[in-house]
């Protein structure tokens, strides 16, 4: 276990605050080289993330579910495509879903949110824990819009349960700033932002949101809107 991680967090986040993406990254490579990794979910933030790791020594991988959209997989090629790198895939547990499934249904989820979050654990925590072994910071698409408990983040943060820096470097652009991103550096997106879909999970547990309503207002929208987050980014 590396207990240099938290200590360093306070210095290095006066360093990074107030620094672009671009600037953030370089620092943080040059502080822990070889052991930066991303996480896409191929959305709208990731892809411009994924923008400015392309060209860095830092992994990019994706937890496929088995329950993501079709659009996400055409976006998945597309993007191995535009930046010409492998992304690193991870999977659930074949036989402990195996038994999931076998005893809960396909669509446990739906049911109870002790279900869902079984299903999350399953499919997405599982999965991540072991993405991130031997890394020492996890680059996000987290922003502060998304929600207002991510509105309390700090761009670095120390993650407990993973024993791991989180950096944020998107936390404080707004949506419009996303976008025109993505359209001035022609980055290929998940089709879906344009039918309605703003924050994308799993296909069964996503809908597309309404004027008005909130970011997070399609994701698991049956339930409690405190309870919305699947563990990937429990504090
Ligand atoms: S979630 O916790 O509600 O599912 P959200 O969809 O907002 O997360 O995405 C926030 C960030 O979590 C993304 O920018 C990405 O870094 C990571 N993430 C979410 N889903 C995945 C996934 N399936 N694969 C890899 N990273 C993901
Ligand atoms: Fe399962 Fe839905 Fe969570 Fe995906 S978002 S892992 S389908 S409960």
């Amino acid at each position: 276990m590396n207990t240099v991680l938290p200590g360093v967090l306070p210095d290095l986040l006066q360093t990074i605050e107030h620094c672009g993406p671009d600037e953030g990254l370089n620092i943080l490579l040059q502080r822990f080289p070889g052991a930066l990794t991303f996480s896409t979910s191929f959305s709208y933030e990731d892809q411009v993330i994924t923008h400015f790791v392309a060209d860095k020594p830092v992994t990019i991988f994706t937890l496929d579910t088995g329950r993501l959209f079709s659009e996400v997989y055409t976006t998945w090629s597309a993007t191995r495509e535009w930046i010409g790198r492998d992304i690193e895939a991870y999977y659930p547990d074949a036989e402990i879903l195996k038994e999931f499934v076998s005893a809960e249904g396909p669509d446990a989820f739906y049911r109870s949110v002790e279900n869902r979050k079984k299903c999350c654990h399953i499919r997405k925590v599982v999965p991540l824990q072991k993405a991130l072994q031997n890394k020492s910071v996890w680059i996000t698409g987290l922003r502060a819009e998304h929600s207002p408990d991510r509105g309390n983040l700090t761009v670095l943060e120390w993650d407990a349960a993973n024993h791991i820096i989180k950096y944020h470097p998107l936390l404080h652009w707004d949506t419009g700033q996303v976008k025109e991103y993505i359209r001035k550096h022609h980055i290929p997106y998940n089709i879906l932002h344009d039918r309605g879909y703003v924050s994308i999970g799993c296909a069964p547990c996503t809908r597309p949101v309404k004027e008005g309503e909130n970011f997070r207002a399609g994701r698991w929208w049956w339930e409690d809107s405190s309870r919305k987050e699947c563990g990937l980014h429990a504090r």
